[in-house]
């Protein structure tokens, strides 16, 4: 009712189900937002068991009914691992169709850059997230540019930057729901919006956006089978590439290396839902989501 109320000029008609093949028909964008939360007790490795199973369902519902070249970005959480889950049960669609929002993640990140050197947002670019939607996610401040300079020349703060920028942004989620007592929403949603557009519109000269893509061949020797925040332009066409040759120091390898790791024994975890046997599960205590503290 308030979708209709709100008379968006691009909305045409709602359609509300809950078959998974009949919503998702000839889709070309597939929004994949619904997820279980972790409750009282549960081991994170049940949480990626349960969302895990709806995640191959939807990616077998995609691959059965959506458009052959729909693009799929996945919101709920574990969000990296879940839009791999839904890949791997959607053989029919490009690899290179499915992202995991890590959006929210940068626009946190810009926003905390201008807010530290007491600029407008938009003067703050070039912001990647590397690896998970998780608190091992790394906001990276050593490529950002802000008015074009490195960040790191307009502020000075080094400590700042590598410990409380970077720990603000990774328990952003975590924050607000202990404010606010429920999960982020509105910068959520314009930052699906924002991820969408990022797609549909051609990428500004010399900038890029975070996206959680598929890693097979990337220029950064991440592991080829995950889904991994990094650096995207596009020319607007729905389709993107990976910006190549970003400078990785030390401080930045460490940390997108520990992240990676995480994925990979996510991805473990869940090797029973994507196809792969002998999977284990050990992943450590602090292995969380944004909104577990
Ligand atoms: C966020 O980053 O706000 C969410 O992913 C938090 C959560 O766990 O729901």
């Amino acid at each position: 009712m308030e979708l209709e109320d709100s008379l968006y000029p691009l909305l045409r008609e709602l359609n509300l189900g809950i078959d998974s093949y009949e919503v998702f028909r000839d889709a070309d964008w597939a929004l994949l937002i619904g997820a279980k939360p972790r409750g009282p007790g549960m081991e994170r490795a049940d949480l990626l068991d349960i969302n895990g199973k709806i995640f191959a369902e939807q990616g077998k519902a995609l691959n059965a009914v959506a458009s052959e070249n729909v693009k799929v970005l996945v919101v709920g959480n574990p969000c990296n691992t879940n839009a791999l889950i839904c890949m791997k049960n959607a053989p029919r669609i490009p690899k290179k169709n499915f992202h995991a929002l890590t959006r929210l993640d940068e626009n946190r990140a810009k926003c905390q850059l201008a807010l530290k050197a007491g600029v407008f947002y938009d003067n703050v670019s070039n912001v990647t997230i590397w690896g998970n939607h998780s608190t091992t996610q790394v906001p990276d401040f050593v490529n950002a540019k802000i008015h074009g300079k490195p960040v790191t020349e307009v502020i000075k703060d080094k400590k700042w930057l590598e410990e409380e920028f970077t720990e603000t942004v990774q328990k952003r989620g975590g924050a607000l729901i202990k404010k606010w007592g429920r999960s982020s929403a509105a910068s959520t949603a314009v930052s699906i919006a924002d991820a969408m557009k990022s797609l549909v519109t051609p990428t500004r000269e010399g900038d890029w956006f975070s996206s959680a893509v598929y890693t097979e061949g990337n220029p950064y020797g991440i592991d080829n089978d995950l889904i991994f925040s990094m650096p995207c332009r596009s020319k607007g066409d729905g389709d993107y590439e990976i910006v190549p040759d970003l400078q990785i120091n030390e401080w930045l390898a460490t940390r997108i290396k520990k992240s990676e790791e995480e994925l990979i024994s996510e991805r473990s975890c869940v090797a029973h839902l994507i196809g792969q046997d002998n999977g284990y599960c050990d992943l450590t205590e602090d292995t969380r989501l944004p909104g577990e503290q």
